[in-house]
């Protein structure tokens, strides 16, 4: 009987640990950062560099399938389903790998940082994500797109490419469209003339014909229906916001850059009382660095920088983060969401979810909390 008891008591310690470690508390809505985030059937969240899509009262969260060693990408994009938040409903691969070689997406490419998105007239769900192709390590930068009829897929994939091939930024002077910068004359790379060559669109020059690099990236639809593709573009040194279709499976043409040769990576996007606001990281791989905050009138800019909004212990490391997407919640109520890479083992990068605070001047800013509660209004 002893033994009994013993081995009872056992268990309910086990059990609490798993509760207190995985977001699963519907009533309060807890929060543990940094924690182990098991979904509601006690599997690992497989999830990475991803994004919410709130729709029809559900949260689907779309993330990297990463597997527990290696790299490049074996399964896909996967998404889980949550009401509340925290307890999270594996739907399955949205959008597979395939097996077929020489496809875009055949088994071993790369795919990150996807991104969901509604599209109203056509009724269909958009995906776009980077993705590199298979045996090519980080070489080919391209954008991809894929479609559902239903927010957890399948997803199928329509195209993957460079952005906006033969159009210069809107925000490129005539003076420097005119330039003739050519990499051969700019070898070395971080030297003060290549930094200035590359302020000016070395690299947009280079890749005009051929359309431009897109690697971490996010999306953003605004109040009236358009949607963006923001993306680390030019060797990850500049940011570009570039305008979709109405249907958000192309670009229109319309795209500016931001903070030339800033190297921003993990941009995340939000619009508070009319303000846009970017968090960023910088470019450290898989290392966590300082993050990087920016804020505009309108998505089309003038972009200002700010100081790191991160603030407390950690704080110049993002906590040990990187930044991925920022979730609305209500009008004031906005969500900062982080991974914590693995390198050693992918599948088990963590997720760190604060709450964005903002300041009397509405400047927004992040601390760090060991747990806390969601709310929803
Ligand atoms: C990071 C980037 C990740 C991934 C990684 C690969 O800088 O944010 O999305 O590309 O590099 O090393």
């Amino acid at each position: 009987m002893r033994k009994l008891i013993v081995l009872g008591l056992a268990w309910l310690a086990c059990v609490s640990v798993a509760c207190t470690q995985a977001p699963k508390n519907v009533a309060g809505g807890e929060i543990v950062p940094n924690g182990v985030w098991n979904d509601v059937d006690s599997a690992y969240i497989n999830a990475h560099g991803g994004g919410i899509l709130y729709h029809g009262g559900t949260y689907y969260w779309f993330g990297e399938h990463r597997p527990a060693e290696g790299f490049s990408t074996k399964v896909g994009v996967n998404c889980y389903s949550s009401a509340d938040l925290c307890n999270w409903k594996y739907e399955g691969v949205a959008l597979s790998v395939s097996d077929k070689a020489g496809d875009d997406i055949e088994v071993g490419c790369i795919m990150e940082r996807p991104k969901v998105i509604y599209n109203v007239p056509t009724k269909k769900f958009v995906m776009w994500f980077h993705l590199e192709l298979k045996g090519r390590g980080y070489e080919a930068a391209r954008a991809a797109v894929a479609v559902s009829d239903t927010p957890a897929g399948p997803y199928r994939l329509v195209r993957s490419g460079r952005v906006n091939p033969g159009q210069y930024p809107q925000n490129m002077t005539e003076e420097e469209r005119a330039l003739n910068l050519k990499t051969e004359d700019y070898a070395e790379w971080w030297t003060p003339e290549w930094r200035k060559a590359v302020e000016k669109g070395l690299f947009v020059k280079r890749d005009l014909e051929g359309g431009q690099m897109s690697r971490d990236m996010t999306l953003y639809v605004d109040d009236d229906g358009k949607a963006y593709h923001i993306y680390s573009s030019e060797e990850n040194l500049t940011l570009h916001i570039a305008e979709l279709t109405d249907d958000y499976q192309r670009h229109t043409g319309r795209y500016i850059r931001i903070f030339p040769g800033g190297h921003n990576e993990a941009p995340a996007i939000f619009k508070h009382n009319g303000t846009y606001w970017m968090i960023t990281s910088g470019c450290t791989g898989w290392e966590p660095n300082e993050a990087r905050m920016f804020s505009a009138p309108s998505i089309w800019g003038p972009w200002t920088q700010h100081p790191n909004p991160m603030v407390g212990e950690g704080a110049d490391k993002t906590f040990g983060g990187q930044s991925t997407f920022v979730l609305p919640l209500s009008k004031d109520n906005f969500v900062f969401m982080a991974d914590v890479w693995k390198p050693k083992s992918l599948m088990y990068s963590a997720y760190i979810w604060l709450p964005v605070q903002f300041k009397e001047d509405g400047t927004p800013f992040i601390e760090w909390k060991n747990r806390w509660n969601l709310h929803f209004d």
